[in-house]
């Protein structure tokens, strides 16, 4: 037993001596499993301990207790020490200055395309107006046939088509989703459907790929004249207030009696000037009362029912806000023209 003590002891001098010695975190590890581990050498006498008398057990025991836990604590007063030198090390070498002036960051911004949409989007939303999405490739029956274009057309002329197959198509007008809406939906409703249109058209002031967005009101007892109302307050929300609105008849196959509508010009404010040809006036969209053979190819009672309509071009309205002389312009993402745009 006085061998035992003896060895503990020295264990414990040799230890404590060694832990203060070290430097670092991988020495001080070794040094722990050298003593404390399965293998290590205070575990070894623990292992004898069934050699010791029963009598002597409690004092060698006590002795055992004693000396893991100061080399322990040695061990872990190293290892906290090491973590503050290495705490302190990473605040010191890792310092953010907070003062510091930021880099310069370039800011992205919303095209005019989704800008004007969205704008458009919120006049109607906050008119009653629900949103609603239809398919870009259509059939040559909700694109045409029932929107009263039957095949031969004279008006099919004027939209020149991309066609998938002999009845499907890139829709050429959003107008498309008229006839879907009017097919499922029951009256009352007030719906509008901005999107993609596709025409086989390009120059200064026609894009192959385009925007429209569509308006459709249909209800008991809607006339022209609630069409007038709305599209006058619609156009002065999204063109200002001072704008003047202009009705001229036309002819839409789907529409009857059929408009266009004019706003007074946002460069000249009517004066006349090169945006709007001198005319103090610029064509901003086409409008109508639901042509009641619409209503009857969707299976809608025309009698008791009749409806507006309204389809406008997304380019064209930013074209005539901001005075763009030429479309494709908007398309060529040239940050500093799209950043100038309202
Ligand atoms: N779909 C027509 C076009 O693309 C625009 C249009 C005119 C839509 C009159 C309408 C409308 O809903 O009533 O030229």
């Amino acid at each position: 037993m006085a061998n035992m003590i003896e060895n503990l002891k020295s264990i414990k001098e040799k230890a404590l001596a060694e832990i203060l010695m070290i430097s670092d975190k991988k020495t001080l590890n070794e040094i722990k499993v050298k003593y404390l581990g399965k293998q290590g050498e205070l575990t070894a006498i623990l292992r004898g301990m069934r050699d010791v008398a029963s009598e002597d057990r409690p004092k060698v025991g006590a002795l055992v207790n004693e000396v893991r836990s100061a080399i322990e604590g040695q061990i872990s007063a190293k290892e906290e020490k090491f973590a503050e030198e290495e705490l302190a090390h990473a605040l010191a070498s890792q310092k953010v200055d907070i003062t510091e002036p930021s880099k310069f960051v370039k800011r992205g911004a919303i095209h005019a395309i989704p800008m004007i949409t969205d704008k458009l989007i919120d006049i109607c939303v906050d008119m009653g107006f629900t949103v609603v999405d239809g398919p870009e490739v259509e059939t040559d029956y909700y694109n045409f046939e029932a929107m009263n274009i039957p095949k031969n057309h004279p008006s099919r002329d004027m939209q020149d088509s991309f066609y998938v197959t002999e009845n499907i198509l890139l829709r050429t007008q959003t107008s498309a989703v008229q006839s879907r809406e009017l097919e499922t939906r029951k009256p009352p409703f007030k719906i509008i459907s901005p999107g993609k249109t596709y025409r086989n058209d390009s120059d200064s002031t026609h894009s192959p790929v385009f925007h429209q967005c569509e308006g459709l009101v249909v209800d008991e007892n809607v006339s022209m004249a609630d069409l007038k109302i709305m599209l006058a307050e619609m156009m002065k929300r999204l063109y200002g207030q001072g704008t003047q609105v202009r009705f001229r008849p036309s002819f839409f196959p789907f529409t009857e009696p059929s408009i266009e509508v004019d706003v007074s010009c946002p460069n000249c404010h009517g004066e006349g000037c090169k945006t709007c040809k001198g005319t103090g006036f610029l064509e901003i969209l086409g409008a109508g009362v639901v042509n009641p053979r619409v209503l009857e190819i969707a299976g809608i009672d025309s009698k008791k029912y009749t409806g507006f309509a309204f389809g406008m071009g997304i380019e064209r309205t930013s074209m005539v806000l901001n005075s763009i002389p030429d479309l494709r312009t908007m398309f060529k993402n040239d940050i500093r023209f799209l950043n100038q745009l309202k």
